[in-house]
């Protein structure tokens, strides 16, 4: 197992956004989260790489490894970081080159050689279905790219210091079919390789992306199961409401 999570609650003050959070996140599969607005999606996928650390009226109870280390108690947030990455909703390129984009994370890990960056830099583009696109613009700016190259490029950046586990919240939200598809297909060629949980609105991506989707509702998950098997058989009632497009 990547991340086996037991009984975690999540608080924002008084307001108790997560509620015994339980769930099993196999290695190499996609999980997909599903959920109404405001039931704690983003909230659960943030535990995941400690991004709630800087905000002072988070309490976090539970546990949460990452497979036999508690995240929480047992390792630093940089090792978290280094091992989990995460895609934003909004592609959030640097204004830098895409070259240095990509670059980044490794330069901070503290890779000099200038050969070997080319070479991880390159990989990480083709992984991330980029590369054709930009590789004779490698030293333009990333704000000049496409919308959903940019969201490409952002998950480029994720992969190149080589994480185990990608987070992509609503990674598709603002992007056109046909980058959409691009980021579904990508999805399901990087899971060979790593472990990704993805926030998704679209039951139609959620089929199409995942082997496992989890239901939350109001902070708890509600279901979790195989995604046909969920979208086919829900065995709560308000599973079935949500899929159906009865609530949410
Ligand atoms: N930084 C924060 N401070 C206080 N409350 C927050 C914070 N972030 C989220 N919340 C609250 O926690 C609950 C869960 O929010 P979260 O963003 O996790 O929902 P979500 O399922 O990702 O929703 P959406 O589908 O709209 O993105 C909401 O009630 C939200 O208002
Ligand atoms: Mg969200």
């Amino acid at each position: 197992m990547k991340f086996t999570v037991r009984d975690v609650d999540l608080y924002y003050g008084k307001n108790q956004a997560l509620k015994k959070v339980n769930m099993d996140i196999e290695e190499n599969e996609v999980t997909a989260l599903i959920g109404p607005s405001g039931c704690g999606k983003s909230t659960f996928l943030k535990i995941l790489n400690r991004l709630h650390d800087l905000n002072p009226i988070v309490h976090i109870d539970g546990e949460i490894k990452l497979e036999d280390k508690n995240i929480l108690t047992e390792m630093d947030p940089i090792e978290v970081r280094r091992r989990v990455g995460m895609v934003f909703q909004q592609p959030n390129p640097f204004v830098k080159t895409i070259y240095n984009n990509v670059a980044y994370g490794l330069k901070i890990a503290g890779l000099k050689n200038k050969g070997e960056m080319d070479d991880r830099v390159k990989k990480a583009l083709v992984d991330a279905a980029l590369w054709d696109e930009v590789k004779d613009r490698l030293h333009t700016s990333a704000v000049d790219l496409s919308g959903g190259q940019q969201q490409r490029l952002c998950i480029a950046r994720t992969l190149a210091p080589g994480p185990e586990v990608i987070l992509m919240d609503e990674p598709t939200s603002a992007l056109d079919p046909i980058s959409t598809a691009k980021i579904e297909d990508l999805c399901q060629s990087l899971k060979e390789h790593y472990t990704i949980v993805i926030v998704t609105h679209n039951m139609q991506q959620a089929l199409r992306v995942s082997d496992k989707t989890a239901f939350f509702l109001l902070g708890e998950v509600i279901e979790m199961n195989e995604t046909q098997e969920l979208f086919q058989n829900p065995k709560e009632a308000e599973t079935s409401k949500y899929i159906t497009g009865r609530f949410g």
